[in-house]
């Protein structure tokens, strides 16, 4: 069947087609990165799951094996969901997956390399023990899934944790085992809350020096919700002998909680680089075209560029940057420095690129009157950042703000998609913490002419003080129909899908602009082409 390339990504990841969600099973193996992910090897839409698998050694070029982990028995007939890899300390990975089995039941299965001297792990057995955990009474079957990592406590005992929902509380049960094949429940789960299923769990160690100097360790929990579709994570204290988890008390948890990214992200998953000792994080970005155009394009879904993860100096919040190794695709490179955006709807192009819809754009804007900033009202900060930057989008007219960038710009400027920012001042500052508010947009209501698309605004808050820095950091990552961004040096992050119809390939344009009344100085901006990724399907 045809495939319709012209707004594939030429360095996210995608197969070559057909339908993709969740990354699972992310693990580095003897100098090997392995990815897996959910996939319908028949169809660019859900359905006939299996666990496709990738290979690289860089994170940037892959190679594509056959699926790892298709259904083979009774506890897995009906499909092969999302689950994770954990190496085991002799060394051995081991998969714990959700099977769908052959009542309809969501049971948990292990798999294991069928030959540990071959460097890619194609094949995987699974044992005939399998379910290794089964939903128990009282266990809603049909919401038990996604089983995380596991972690060894100091009594040499496995835990991890699994997604489930009771009523409209998500729950992330607990289980332990000593041979990860016999589990048992723990009493009490590790975390619940009141936002119905919690799917894909995902909990693991951060350590960073705080402020002072001192190191801080935390753990974070992560949840994907199936109602809302969003992820939020907490972190705070994990009791290693009790199997307790308290959030820190500053954290919202629930819907108002912090997000990994405040766009189009989901079911995502965190593994350990031990060859670069780091922890990195893989999420799935879904198409926002219609169903019907995804079948004719004939493939959906992507997974954002993998992203290092650690905890904030200050402890505030986690910090994330895409790996080094995407820089690798960085060719040709235009500079502006020192540039002024006078306020009041003014812009310039950047150009001297030769690919603005394949593009890694680094820019830095400095508030030259901040004065300008209009009054915060503090009912929004209860609201979400979405709400605020909705309400009338890149093209009102503000006071400090909106200004940033329209990437995939079409020639008469009628598509663009606007990543941006607005200054607010805070009214009941007390002296002591930020005077102004900044929000972080994602503005795609004139992304496409094309109809039938979903384009919400998409929206964060940056916790940058800008009265003391005087400026905003702004890094995009443009892949045609991804526009990736992260704020504020990784503080907040919006990946948002659009579909131009006549900003594609050479013809997509990137333009810096300013409707807030400051102007807006464009200290230092560098943008890239970028070359694509190698993704080579194994013969
Ligand atoms: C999340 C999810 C998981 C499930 C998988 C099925 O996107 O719904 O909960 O295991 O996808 O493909």
């Amino acid at each position: 069947k045809h495939v319709d390339d012209k707004l594939r990504t030429g360095f996210h990841f995608q197969p070559p087609k057909h339908w993709i969600n969740d990354p699972n099973g992310v693990m580095y193996y003897k100098g090997v990165y392995h990815l897996f992910y959910q996939y319908n090897p028949k169809a660019a839409v859900w359905g006939n799951i299996v666990w496709a698998h990738a290979v690289s050694t860089d994170l940037v070029d892959w190679v594509m094996l056959e699926p790892a982990i298709y259904p083979t028995g009774p506890f897995d007939e009906n499909g092969c969901w999302s689950g994770s890899a954990t190496v085991l300390p002799d060394g051995t990975p081991v998969i714990m997956y959700t099977g769908i089995d052959v009542d309809g039941r969501q049971v948990q299965n292990v798999a294991y390399p069928k030959d540990l001297s071959d460097p890619y792990l194609r094949e995987w057995v699974k044992p005939d023990y399998n379910p290794v955990i089964a939903p128990d009474a009282g266990v809603n079957a049909t919401a038990f899934r996604d089983p995380t990592t596991a972690w060894q406590g100091p009594d040499g005992v496995w835990r991890l944790v699994i997604g489930t929902k009771d009523n409209h509380r998500g729950f992330a049960a607990l289980y332990r085992s000593r041979d990860f094949k016999r589990w048992a429940p723990a009493r009490r789960a590790l975390h619940s809350g009141d936002t119905g299923m919690w799917e894909c769990p995902d909990f693991y160690p951060v350590t960073s020096p705080g402020v002072d100097g001192r190191m801080k360790q935390k753990h974070v929990l992560k949840v994907s919700l199936d109602l809302t579709r969003f992820e939020y994570y907490t972190f705070g204290e994990y009791d290693h002998a009790a199997d307790t988890y308290v959030p820190d008390a500053a954290l919202a948890d629930g819907n108002d909680g912090l997000r990994y990214d405040y766009g189009n992200f989901y079911a995502s998953k965190t593994f350990l680089d031990p060859a670069k000792h780091r922890r990195v994080l893989w999420g799935w970005a879904n198409e926002s075209d219609s169903t019907a155009a995804d079948v004719r394009k004939g493939w959906a879904g992507v997974h954002a560029i993998p992203r290092k993860v650690w905890l904030a100096p200050d402890g505030k919040q986690l910090m994330q940057w895409p790996v080094a190794e995407i820089e690798s695709l960085r060719g040709k490179h235009v500079n502006v420095t020192d540039t002024l955006v006078k306020g009041g709807g003014n812009y310039f192009e950047v150009t001297g690129l030769a690919t603005p819809a394949q593009a890694d754009v680094e820019a830095s804007f400095q508030v030259m009157d901040l004065d300008k900033a209009e009054p915060f009202d503090p009912a929004w900060l209860g609201a979400d950042a979405q709400t605020v930057c909705a309400a009338r989008g890149a093209d009102a007219k503000g006071g400090v703000g909106p200004f940033g960038l329209w990437v995939l710009a079409s020639d008469e400027l009628k598509e663009r998609t606007a990543v941006f920012f607005r200054v607010f001042k805070r009214d009941d500052a007390d002296g002591a913490g930020n005077k102004h508010v900044v929000l972080m947009c994602n503005d795609p209501s004139r992304s496409s002419y094309a109809e039938h698309l979903y384009k919400p605004t998409f929206a964060g808050f940056i916790d940058v003080d800008i009265a003391a820095t005087g400026k905003i950091p702004l890094r995009t990552l443009i892949d045609h129909s991804v526009v990736e961004s992260f704020g504020g040096h990784g503080k907040t992050a919006i990946l948002s899908r659009v579909y131009p119809t006549k900003a594609v390939g050479d013809k997509a344009r990137l333009f810096v602009f300013n409707n807030g009344e400051s102007d807006v100085k464009v200290t230092n901006l560098n943008a890239y082409d970028m070359g694509s990724a190698k993704i080579r399907t194994e013969t």
